[in-house]
């Protein structure tokens, strides 16, 4: 009787869901397509499709400019999307979501504008070696200019973040922690409410890459506990070119703008320039409105069929794939922590993940191969590359089937 009603939930119709992704359907080398290439980008479902359709077709005008119906319209497709990104990660204010082009913009913004005024020589940026370069390499940057460096946290052979050495790194010349929710390359899912807890302790901000959990899990960036959290719209269903930055008020409200030009001011004079409030201060130029309408559509997908579902499915898909391949002799997995998302990276032994991938998409299976963005990742496991299935809902077990079939004749041809 006390059953939330999420547990009452039916289970996941895959079947009705893949006919709501044209892509799915079409063939590769004239084998039907298996797409296990998830983590690099989302397939699109017909709502997200049509969604940038109309908007082209009968909404198309610029933002905040025109006091005439149709740009009425795109402000209200825009700020729209603003609205469903807040719902989405649970922002206590629809002000503190600044739209962006993904996680790359969303980290550059913050390491430029937030962190580069306060950083000065001898402090430190603390980030976790399963990071990927977009939460690398911005830090990087703005830590030559100032004399600041990077340090990185270890990991464990599960690929598990080792917290304790984690919260040791915590030093008072730590400036910014900056973690990932979920491994791309690994599907580890890092204990961020945990993390942030010890980071607000030490008074130091916390900043989530999310851009691989939000396809998969519910966020609520309160309950996280963080300071700023980045997405991606187009892993989560979403156009490409599209993302978001949360950060709570008090950062936004003293972060100097980045990038200047028109939409972000209040008054411009050349004695000097007036920004307007956040978001709209970080929001410079024409945005991607009609992918912004997408984003709509798509975060409207997701709630549609519900994350609870989804974990469910996903992870015994997850769970049906990692025994399929421990069967596989001189299959390597890399990444078993304990709570994973549907990601698995692995090698067979005398086989180079490049040629392997290469192989597999003649069989019409899509694979990520190489160093995934991730390279002191890949020198924590004495590795060049990898190759990586990355799962969606959408996929099913019958593709699971036929990827390891598809391994099979690979390594036939290979060994
Ligand atoms: N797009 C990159 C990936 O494939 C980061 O995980």
């Amino acid at each position: 009787m006390n059953a939330k009603p999420e547990t009452l939930a039916a289970p996941l119709d895959v079947e009705r869901i893949r006919a709501d992704f044209p892509l799915l359907s079409r063939t590769v080398h004239g084998k039907p397509l298996i797409y296990f290439d998830n983590a690099n980008t989302g397939q699109k479902p017909l709502a997200v499709i049509e969604a940038v359709d109309r908007h082209y077709r009968e909404h198309n005008a610029n933002v905040s400019r025109a006091v005439h119906l149709l740009g009425e319209e795109a402000t209200a497709a825009y700020e729209g999307a603003r609205d469903a990104i807040a719902r989405f990660i649970n922002a206590p204010s629809r002000d503190e979501v600044i739209m962006t082009s993904g996680t790359t913009q969303s980290i550059n913004l913050v390491a430029y504008s937030y962190l580069m005024p306060r950083l000065k020589a001898g402090d430190t940026i603390l980030t976790t070696v399963m990071e990927h370069h977009a939460n690398i390499v911005p830090w990087q940057l703005v830590a030559e200019r100032t004399g600041a460096t990077v340090k990185a946290a270890p990991i464990d052979e599960n690929g598990e973040l080792i917290v304790e050495a984690f919260v040791e790194m915590l030093t008072p010349d730590v400036k910014l922690a900056c973690v990932t929710h979920v491994s791309n390359a690994l599907g580890t899912v890092n204990p961020i409410r945990e993390i942030a807890r010890e980071c607000r302790k030490r008074g130091i901000p916390l900043l989530v890459d999310g851009s691989q959990a939000a396809p998969h899990r519910a966020i609520d960036v309160q309950a996280l506990g963080c300071d700023f959290y980045a997405i991606t719209g187009h892993k989560m269903l979403a156009p490409t070119g599209t993302g978001a930055l949360w950060a709570k008020r008090e950062h936004l409200m003293a972060m100097p703008p980045f990038f200047g030009g028109g939409e972000m001011i209040r008054e411009v004079r050349f004695e000097g320039t007036v920004f307007a409030d956040p978001p709209h201060r970080f929001e410079a130029g024409t945005p991607n409105i009609a992918g912004f309408a997408g984003v709509s559509a798509a975060i409207g997908y997701l709630e549609g069929i519900g994350f609870d579902r989804i974990k469910a499915y996903e992870q015994e898909l997850l769970a049906y794939a990692t025994d399929a391949m421990d069967a596989i002799p001189g299959l390597r997995i890399f990444g078993r922590a304990k709570e994973k998302e549907p990601v698995i990276s692995f090698l067979i032994e005398g086989a180079h993940a490049n040629d392997m991938a290469t192989l597999l998409d003649l069989q019409g299976v899509a694979v990520r191969s190489g160093h995934h963005c991730a390279h002191p990742l890949m020198q924590f496991f004495g590795v060049p590359a990898t190759l990586r299935a990355s799962l969606a809902f959408y996929n099913t077990k019958a593709e699971v089937d036929g990827f390891i079939e598809a391994i099979g004749r690979v390594r036939k041809l290979l060994l």
